[in-house]
């Protein structure tokens, strides 16, 4: 697991755009894993800039998104399809019918996730997958309690996740459907690089466990810890309590320049 710890959101988007485009420079089929939220925003008007300026082209490029509501129809504003079209993918070249996400409003829920998981091995897998993490560790819906093993399935959302994502339904959290479909933490841990994104002090005992505390479901981020290529970004804020910040920072420092992410 690398850390790096930045001095701002601005550079946490440039580092971030620099392990996503790396994988596009490999294979512009990359498959690219998409989260949404306020984390990875940076991220993606980085990568939309690069486009624009004609550095880097997504056109080849596959996505899947982690999660979804259950029960907000695909065209409802706030439901993830509709977040990422709007943060995301109406500013890149990566056609619309290449996004994927898992299916809120299917007939048949108990199956839905196992479809999804379907769709992700045909597509050959994720390569590259953004991640951010909740305040309460979570990773895409996976709730405090997942199981480590968990694949794409129905989770019901804690209040305090729900809390959480009231400011997007008007400061209402009843508003906040109760239930998702998301990948498991099982399923994440497939990508084939995990980059994750924290930003501000309310992320920082989060960020604490994820990356030094022990593997436990009570924090479903640290099972990150688990896999053999992650690359955590943090600003000065979410990396507050971690242990061995000065180690982090002097790594990153003295990193050679051509061991990329
Ligand atoms: C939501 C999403 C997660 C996201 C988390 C943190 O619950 N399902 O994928 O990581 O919120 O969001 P933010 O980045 O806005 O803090």
């Amino acid at each position: 697991m690398e850390v790096v710890i930045l001095d701002d959101e601005e550079q946490v988007g440039r580092v971030g755009a620099d392990a996503v485009a790396q994988h596009v420079a490999r294979n512009a089929g990359a498959v690219l894993g998409l989260a949404t939220g306020s984390s990875p925003l940076r991220v993606y008007r980085e990568l939309a800039a690069r486009v624009d300026r004609g550095e880097l082209s997504l056109a080849g490029c596959q996505a899947f998104l982690l999660d979804e509501y259950v029960g907000l129809p695909v065209d409802h504003p706030e439901s993830y399809r509709s977040v990422i079209r709007r943060d995301f993918i109406d500013h890149v070249d990566l056609d619309p019918a290449n996004v994927h996400g898992p299916d809120g409003c299917a007939a048949d829920l108990a199956t839905a996730g196992a479809d999804y998981e379907l769709a992700i091995v045909a597509a050959g897998g994720v390569d590259v997958q953004l991640l951010g993490v909740g305040s309460d560790g979570h990773i895409a819906f996976n709730e405090p309690g997942s199981s480590l093993a968990s694949r794409t399935r129905l989770k019901t959302l804690t209040t305090q996740t729900r809390r959480d994502n009231a400011r997007f339904f008007g400061g209402d959290a009843d508003a906040v459907p109760r239930h998702c479909l998301t990948q498991g933490i099982g399923t994440i841990l497939q990508a084939g690089h995990l980059v994750l994104v924290a930003l501000g002090v309310g992320k920082a005992e989060a960020v604490h466990q994820l990356v030094e505390g022990p593997v436990s479901a009570l924090w479903p981020a640290s099972a990150l810890q688990l896999h053999p290529h992650v690359t955590v970004l943090l600003d000065q804020a979410a990396a507050a309590r971690l242990q061995l910040g000065d180690y982090y920072r002097e790594a990153y420092l003295t990193k050679p320049a051509w061991q990329g992410f």
